[in-house]
This record gives C-alpha cells, sequence and structure tokens, in this order.
C-alpha cells in the first residue's frame, strides 16, 4: 500500500484539497480533478477545537472512498488524534498525517499510524519549529509543512515557510531519511516552481485548484510553477 501511494516518488504530486471544492457534488468535483491529472485527494479534517473550523469525519471519507480512484490524504487537524486514526483508516484513508501539536506521544502515535499500513504523516503549524519533529525524522513518511495557520481555504501564503521547507530537505538529506515533503496553504502558480525547488514532493491546493473551472489547467499551471 505504502509503495503504492509514493510509485510517483520522483514526480512531484499535485493534491488538490476539497475543503475548496462544491460539497453539494463532492463525486462530481472528485472526478473533475482525476480527470484533470491530480495525484492525491486531500481531506482536511476540522474539529472545531484544535483548529477554529468544523468540516467532516470518516462517513465523508467512506463516501469519498466509493468514488476516488486516487489515494486519500487525510490531514487530521484535530485534538486527541490518538482516538482518529482507526475510524479514518477504516473509512479508507492511505495517508493520515496528525499534527505534532496535538499530541504529547508523537513517537507512539507515528507507530500506530503505521500498523495499519497506511502512511504516517506529521503536520506542524507556522509557528512550530522543526524542532519538534527531529526526533522522528527518521521514522516517518511524510512531514507536513503547514504555510498558513489551520483552519481555513484561501489564506495568504506565509513567505517564512520556504526557509523551514529548505532546512528540513537539508537534515533530509543530512541523516539520510526518506520522508515526503508536503506545503499546505495558500500554495499557487507563483509559489510551486520555488517549493518544488526547496525540495517539497507534495503539493497541496484548495482554491488554486477548486476556483478555476479548468481543472486540468489549474493542475497543470501547478505542476509547471
Ligand atoms: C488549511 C488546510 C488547507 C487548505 C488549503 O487549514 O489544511 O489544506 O484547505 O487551501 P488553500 O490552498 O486555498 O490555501
Ligand atoms: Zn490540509
Amino acid at each position: 500500500m505504502a509503495e503504492k501511494v509514493v510509485s510517483k516518488k520522483n514526480k512531484t504530486l499535485i493534491a488538490p484539497s476539497i475543503l475548496s471544492s462544491d460539497f453539494s457534488a463532492l463525486g462530481a468535483e472528485i472526478k473533475s480533478i482525476e480527470k484533470g491529472g491530480a495525484d492525491w485527494i486531500h481531506v482536511d479534517v476540522m474539529d472545531g477545537h484544535f483548529v477554529p473550523n468544523l468540516t467532516m469525519g470518516p462517513p465523508v471519507v467512506a463516501g469519498l472512498k466509493k468514488v476516488a480512484k486516487l489515494p486519500l490524504d487525510c490531514h487530521l487537524m484535530v485534538s486527541n488524534p490518538e482516538a482518529w486514526v482507526a475510524p479514518f483508516v477504516k473509512a479508507g484513508a492511505h495517508v493520515v498525517s496528525v499534527h505534532a501539536e496535538a499530541t504529547v506521544h508523537l513517537d507512539r502515535l507515528i507507530h500506530h499510524i503505521q500498523s495499519f499500513k497506511v502512511l504516517a504523516g506529521v503536520a506542524i503549524n507556522p509557528a512550530t519549529p522543526l524542532a519538534a519533529i527531529e526526533e522522528v525524522l527518521g521514522i516517518v513518511d511524510l512531514v507536513l509543512i503547514m504555510s498558513v495557520n489551520p483552519g481555513f481555504g484561501g489564506q495568504e501564503f506565509i513567505e517564512g515557510s520556504f526557509s523551514k521547507i529548505r532546512r528540513l530537505a537539508e537534515v533530509r538529506r543530512a541523516i539520510g531519511a526518506s520522508f515526503v515533503i508536503e506545503v499546505d496553504g495558500g500554495v499557487s502558480p507563483k509559489n510551486a516552481g520555488a517549493l518544488v525547488a526547496a525540495g517539497v514532493d507534495v503539493l497541496v491546493a484548495g482554491s488554486a485548484v477548486f476556483s478555476q473551472s479548468d481543472r486540468a489547467r489549474a493542475i497543470a499551471a501547478l505542476r509547471k510553477g
């Protein structure tokens, strides 16, 4: 499973965030990005506690699973993430990312996610230093760098994220680790190329994809960056 999800490892992956899609037509929205050349489907899970917004839970992921061919990349912006890994895996998640800020037992939680044979990601907020995840970089499958404060789509990219991504890519080289670097928030064709050059493997984009009626063109614009 893990191998299948990251099979395009040498290529930049585009993961449209369905947070910005039309919820009244989720199935059609999924089809449009799959046809348009997306690689993953990014699912923003918010609990109204860890972040000031409430979105979707396992039943929605189970519904997506019925129509989606691409891997479901579930970004859990929730408190008590330990309780939610199993329900999201059962619903069909291929990648489960948890926030380092939301747990005091990150090492245990990563192993717990991996025990389900899905990819384990660790996300950090803009104000959280890389040092907070340093000790798990050798075991984690994916690091998600938040380039906006989580909670909403359509926010402005925080420029300081570039330095964080470059430093993370440098540490990855230095320790010979193989985790994937994903960036999330304010990604657009304006910064996509520079983000890839800084070391990003997976670009999450909500409004940059779903605000355009031509999804294939929007996704291609991100790839060209
Ligand atoms: C923010 C979410 C992001 C967001 C991205 O809390 O994690 O995935 O939806 O949306 P854009 O690309 O519009 O910033
Ligand atoms: Zn996200």
